[in-house]
């Protein structure tokens, strides 16, 4: 059997040592830095090559924005391990991105636009990879862009049992937009048949990014799960948590898989009257309640 070696990328340091251990294999790091010139330099922390010849390498790297790397330079270190491990002679290479950077950018809202998300996955499939996966992908569509196996892990239930761990009751899920419908639908069933599903109206102006939230539901001493695939600046959460405050909500639970927060993110949803903040550490943060390590694991055994 060809052995398996993962290697972890900067951005990913908690889960992927997680990952490993799951799988009983070996995590190997990565030396990172950036030239005076700005461009990022990676290489794989390892003093032989053959370590990786003729191995099914694992890359895992989230692609966010963190304290420690914008997402250009994460994607350009993803880009470099999977450059760097083909050159080794690696037999197979599986790229793990639980955070995939642009898939919001999926569809031009203002002409003139690029759809950058397809260029992405272009991009990755051109380097001749064997197999990708992601985590609750903003439009999965785009991962049609790959020829290789390319998976969209949902982590919905596990997010839902963490919210059921916190002891909530009598649970409306809100979507906080129409386009947030059928992802809170999914996640709702988690909870149980016929836990409802409502949602606020949002318009976001495409030129400013500013977000316009209105409509008063009936969550009179309900416990509210608002859960959205990325919580960036907060916005869109604090503008839902507000009105479902007004609206009588007892316990108010803001979820994403993906909790940048970025600015003042969490501030904003704090104050708007959120009792907690959960996220999946697809984001390595201090809201990365929720682990993706079993899960993963499950996907690559
Ligand atoms: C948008 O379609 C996404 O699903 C999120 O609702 C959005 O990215 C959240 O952004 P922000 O936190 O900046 O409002």
């Amino acid at each position: 059997m060809v052995k398996k070696i993962l290697i972890v990328g900067p951005a990913s340091q908690i889960l992927g040592v997680k990952i490993a251990q799951e799988l009983e294999i070996e995590a190997i790091n990565t030396e990172v830095k950036r030239f005076p010139d700005g461009e990022n330099y990676l290489r794989i922390n390892i003093e032989n090559e053959t370590l990786i010849a003729d191995k099914e390498v694992i890359i895992i790297q989230s692609t966010g924005p963190s304290y420690s790397g914008n997402q250009n330079s994460r994607l350009m270190e993803l880009f470099m391990m999977i450059d760097s491990v083909k050159r080794m002679g690696a037999a197979r290479i599986i790229v793990v991105a639980p955070y995939l950077a642009y898939a919001r950018q999926d569809k031009p809202f203002r002409p003139g636009e690029s759809q950058f998300a397809y260029v992405i996955f272009r991009i990755i499939n051109s380097m001749g990879i064997d197999e990708f996966y992601s985590v609750d992908i903003h439009a999965p569509e785009v991962m049609d862009e790959c020829s290789c196996k390319a998976i969209n892990i949902d982590p919905m239930k596990l997010l839902a049992d963490y919210v059921t761990s916190k002891g909530a009751k009598d649970i409306v899920v809100v979507a906080p937009d129409k386009g947030a419908i059928e992802r809170s639908k999914a996640f709702a069933k988690h909870f149980g048949e016929n836990v409802p599903v409502d949602v606020f109206e949002k318009e976001r102006d495409v030129k400013t990014g500013e977000i316009k939230m209105t409509g008063t539901l009936s969550l009179k001493d309900k416990d509210v799960v608002i859960a959205d695939d990325i919580i960036a600046t907060g916005g869109t959460m604090a503008s839902a948590i507000k009105l479902a405050r007004k609206s009588g909500a007892n316990k108010i639970f803001a979820v994403a898989t993906h909790a940048l927060l970025l600015d003042q993110a969490k501030f904003r949803i704090l104050k708007a009257g959120a009792d907690e903040i959960i996220g999946t550490d697809a984001i390595d943060n201090e809201v990365s309640k929720v682990s993706l390590a079993k899960i993963i694991a499950d996907y690559l055994k």
